[in-house]
């Protein structure tokens, strides 16, 4: 294992690659389709990252279900462990092998299979890119519930089986309220099929819910019937400038009730988090526009707004009634609104960019959290304070492993992003972070992963919000799926038949 940041972990006892595994997948899926070659396969060993590196020796791009249901039974029957990859987008190390699991790569899988208009519902195979479906529905008048910074490469699929939150959870709702009907390969290759999609289905366990979030844990996704909405005909975006960390949350307050039906989106930013994106971007900061010699501004705290509706009047009219009045109370200091596509585009990609920007020093650890609002900003200076106690953190001189720690995220869900900027991986700064982020989030009433998913990073931490019963009952479920744990082995938990719940 290359990174440093693994945990100890050991390889468990599953059988290995043979030139006879090979020929199978080749027979079943032809040739081009089994990777081999150990350069051409650093892709799918390697997250998007460069944190997480697996030793795979064989990666297989399945083009239908079938296919993949008689790749997995072969697995099954063989107890060879894979890892179900889509666009290896995820940030929590949970979509590469970590010894030579066998990579079960999507990407081939990428059609539409149909769409109603009427209705809304898209289904699609799930390695359809998140991009090319928003493209396909803008083209029909809808727009895919979920948008997110790495749409250009994620999967349909990869996104349900995170369960990704994103930038319009706020309007949107979580996946397992839009996600209609699911095709899974089970671990011994049995077929799954809800994809019928209704929205009213009463009948009994509502079984597709336990694979939104699986992290590929309990079989391979390979189609998803999603519910559609109509696509806004108006988008506007305010990019805030604010004093304090409670006028963030007063602005929070008062968007909700202001523009109330139009509010699609509100992001937070810190200072750091600006400064960041400034150092890697050739852009001027949206709050610098007519001052190019200022980087950032001084505020300690920006907001980006959205809203989306039908009406560009009504729209313009409630947004600036609200940004007036916000203004003349003092809530907000400064602030932009989009005037065109343009404009809109560039305030959501310095918003996005936050993400790549927090990796160009050399590494980063993530954490991504729930926490209830009035708390959440205090775990940054926490950890700034720590930091600076153990003295590790330093802006300017190169001798201290951390640049900085920015925070920034989607507060409209409660959720916070945590980014410990570094210059290298070490483990002590690691072991200053863990597991005391994790302690302080569950000390604190939240949790320890919002939307990216335990995957590898956090799977030994699940007790800091889960409790003993539901553990035993997700590895009891995994037992159920799984019973040979061969599906992404050391992600989230591991099968146990024998737990009882009351342990
Ligand atoms: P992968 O990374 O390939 O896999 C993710 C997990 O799902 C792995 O455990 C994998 O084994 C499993 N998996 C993938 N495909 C399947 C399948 N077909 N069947 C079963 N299991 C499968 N996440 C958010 O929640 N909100 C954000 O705003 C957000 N923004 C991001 C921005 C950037 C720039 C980046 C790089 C990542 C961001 N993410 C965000 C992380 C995120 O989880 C994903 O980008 C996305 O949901 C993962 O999709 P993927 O296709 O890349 O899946
Ligand atoms: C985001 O909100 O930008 C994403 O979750 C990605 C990230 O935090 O890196
Ligand atoms: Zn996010």
């Amino acid at each position: 294992l290359t990174s440093e940041s693994y945990p100890q972990v050991h390889r468990l006892d599953f059988g290995q690659v043979t030139p006879k595994t090979v020929d199978f997948f080749k027979s079943v899926v032809g040739d081009s389709a089994v990777i081999t070659n150990e350069d051409d396969l650093l892709l799918y060993n390697e997250d998007q990252m460069r944190k997480y590196r697996g030793q795979s020796r064989v990666c297989v791009k399945p083009k239908n279900t079938q296919q993949v249901s008689e790749i997995v039974k072969y697995c099954n029957e063989n107890k060879l462990a894979l890892v179900p990859q889509g666009g290896n987008t995820g940030l929590v190390g949970g979509s590469v092998p970590v010894f030579d699991e066998i990579v079960l790569s999507l990407s081939s899988m990428d059609k539409v299979r149909s769409f109603d208009s009427t209705s809304g519902i898209l289904k699609a195979d799930a390695g359809l890119i998140l991009e090319n479906a928003d493209n396909f529905l803008a083209e029909n008048g809808y727009i895919f519930p979920l948008d997110l910074g790495a749409k250009g490469s994620c999967h349909i699929g990869g996104n349900v089986a995170a369960n990704a939150g994103g930038l319009r959870l706020l309007r949107y709702g979580s996946l397992h309220g839009s996600v209609l009907g699911l095709e899974v390969v089970l671990p011994d290759g049995t077929i799954y099929d809800s994809m019928n999609a209704l929205r009213k289905d009463n009948t009994g366990y509502d079984l597709k819910q336990l694979f939104i979030g699986s992290e590929g844990t309990l079989g391979v996704i390979t189609g998803v019937s999603i519910l559609c909405p109509s696509r806004p005909k108006a988008v506007n975006i305010a990019f805030l400038g604010l004093e304090s960390y409670d006028a963030v949350q007063e602005t929070f307050k008062r968007a909700k009730s202001e523009l109330c039906e139009i509010l699609s989106a509100f992001e937070f930013m810190d200072r750091q988090s600006q400064v960041q994106n400034k150092r890697f971007s050739k852009n001027t900061h949206p709050l610098a526009q007519d001052d190019p010699d200022v980087d950032v501004p001084e505020y300690p705290f920006y907001v980006l707004i959205e809203t989306s509706g039908s009406s560009k009047e009504h729209d313009d009219a409630k947004l600036e009634t609200f940004l007036e009045s916000i203004m003349e109370e003092g809530i907000v200091s400064d602030g932009v609104v989009s005037q065109d596509e343009t404009q809109l585009k560039a305030l959501w990609n310095w918003r996005e960019g936050i993400s790549e920007a927090s990796n160009m020093d050399g590494g980063v650890y993530k954490y991504d959290v729930s926490l209830p609002l009035p708390v959440m900003y205090d775990l940054i200076e926490v950890l700034r304070v720590r930091l600076d106690e153990h003295g590790l953190r330093s802006a300017s001189d190169a001798s201290k492993p951390v640049v900085d720690v920015v925070g920034y995220g989607h507060i409209g869900d409660g959720n916070l992003h945590v980014n410990v900027i570094v210059r290298e991986y070490s483990k002590t700064v690691e072991k200053c972070l863990e597991p005391f982020v994790y302690q302080w989030v569950s000390d604190h009433h939240g949790s320890i992963s919002a939307e990216h998913g335990l995957g590898f990073q956090k799977k030994n931490y699940v007790g800091y919000s889960k409790t003993d019963v539901e553990i035993a009952l997700m590895k009891q479920i995994k037992h159920k799926f799984d019973p040979q744990g061969i599906m992404n082995p050391y992600n989230i938990i591991r099968p146990d038949p024998e737990l009882e719940l009351s342990e």
